[in-house]
């Protein structure tokens, strides 16, 4: 099994994300749940940002001790000198360094040609190893660059001593063929490749950030960048949640494993979701408030005779107590009995007709019924636990 190191960038990414500001205290707070969950390297911010945001990587740096810290900076001295204020005193420094590589964004950000943009990553590399000693350097839009370009620069980045080469889908453009490719290419055209882990970074907004990044963990990437409920620039990253289940439950497809502890799934989402005050849509996959509720009939019959028939996926392993038999217009007698004797009733075969079919009727009327609503039903009908 091969090992892939997931990288947490919901303190970073996921605060791009319109609307979130979280303070020190609250970054702190998420920090140490990410280092619960076991996450290999957390991405704590971009310190020259904001000098609050500088305070708050520095203060994530000291704690945490069982992953890696590490912020962003742009090819910059400045930035890189507030990277290693933020990050000197972790366990192991380490910069997340960046430079657009697509000639759109060199063309009409960046207002630089190939040549120079290749000369300032390679000196921003050079500065940021004399004090740190792992460096990560990202092709900022590495999907729409020119692929032979991305190879020369990709080879001599590496040689400045980067260890580290992150190929972002920036804009969400890529299938995942295509991006599965790009690491393919990659692996082929860059000879000094083997020194230098790879790692994806997908955003969403095509709707296919974690397909993207299993693509990329079948052509050899090595490291998963993520983020919690899926927070991020946009249409946000691919989730991280998403990504370490597919992976525990598929790793002999994938052959490759990650070291998460996916029992603190539920707490990490729901404490994000609080912090930041972005809800997670109830059909959200593995952490949603769906995500182990069955509500039609056919399903709930299935599940109470044998979980795994509609259940990949046990609720227990993402730190959920149980599945939900959501009793509505297309529940069956099944899930509606089970429900009456959770409560502590056992009516006879045919007082269960006559309520069962009062059910269906209040079904009928009311999108999802309560605990009460059934209580109210036994009462009317005099039903005793
Ligand atoms: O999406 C992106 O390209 C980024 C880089 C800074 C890694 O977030
Ligand atoms: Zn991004």
């Amino acid at each position: 099994m091969r090992k892939i190191d997931i990288f947490d960038t919901t303190l970073r990414d996921g605060e791009q994300t319109a609307g979130v500001n979280l303070n020190a205290h609250e970054k702190l707070e998420i920090a140490r749940q990410l280092e619960r969950l076991g996450v290999d390297v957390i991405e704590a911010g971009f310190p020259a940002a904001s000098p609050g945001d500088l305070a708050a990587v520095k203060q994530i740096a000291e704690e945490i001790k069982n992953s890696t810290v590490t912020g962003l900076a742009r090819s910059t001295q400045k930035d890189i000198d507030a990277a290693w204020e933020a990050l000197k005193d972790s366990a192991e420094p380490r910069l997340h360094v960046f430079l657009a590589t697509s000639p759109i964004h060199m063309t009409y950000k960046l207002k630089k040609t190939p040549d120079e943009v290749i000369e300032t990553a390679v000196q921003s590399v050079k500065y940021a190893k004399q004090k740190f000693p792992v460096v990560q350097w990202s092709a900022e839009d590495a999907c729409r660059s020119d692929l032979p370009f991305l190879a020369k620069i990709i080879e001599q980045v590496i040689e400045a001593g980067a260890s580290i080469i992150n190929l972002p889908d920036t804009v969400g453009y890529r299938s995942p063929a295509e991006y599965g490719q790009l690491f393919q290419y990659v692996r082929e055209h860059v000879p000094n490749i083997h020194r230098a882990k790879l790692s994806a970074h997908c955003h969403d907004d095509l709707g296919m950030a974690v397909a993207n990044s299993m693509a990329a963990i079948e052509n050899g990437a090595d490291q998963i960048e993520c983020a919690i409920n899926g927070l991020g620039e946009r249409a946000g990253n691919a989730s991280l949640e998403e990504i370490g289940v597919a992976l525990a439950i598929r790793s002999s497809f994938y052959q490759a494993e990650s070291r998460l502890e996916l029992k603190e799934i539920s707490r990490t989402s729901s404490l994000v979701s609080r912090l930041t005050g972005i809800s997670v849509p109830p059909n959200k996959a593995v952490v949603g408030k769906n995500a182990f509720a069955h509500e039609s009939g056919i399903h709930q019959d299935g599940v109470l005779k044998e979980k795994s028939t509609y259940e990949i996926i046990t609720p227990e392993l993402v730190g959920v107590s149980s599945n939900s038999l959501v009793l509505g217009k297309h529940s069956g007698r099944h899930a509606f009995r089970s429900h009456i004797q959770k409560l502590g009733f056992e009516p006879g075969e045919e007082q269960l007709n006559i309520l069962f079919k009062e059910f269906k009727d209040l079904a009928d009327r009311k999108k999802e019924l309560t605990e009460e609503d059934i209580f109210a039903l036994l009462l009317e009908h005099k039903i005793q636990p």
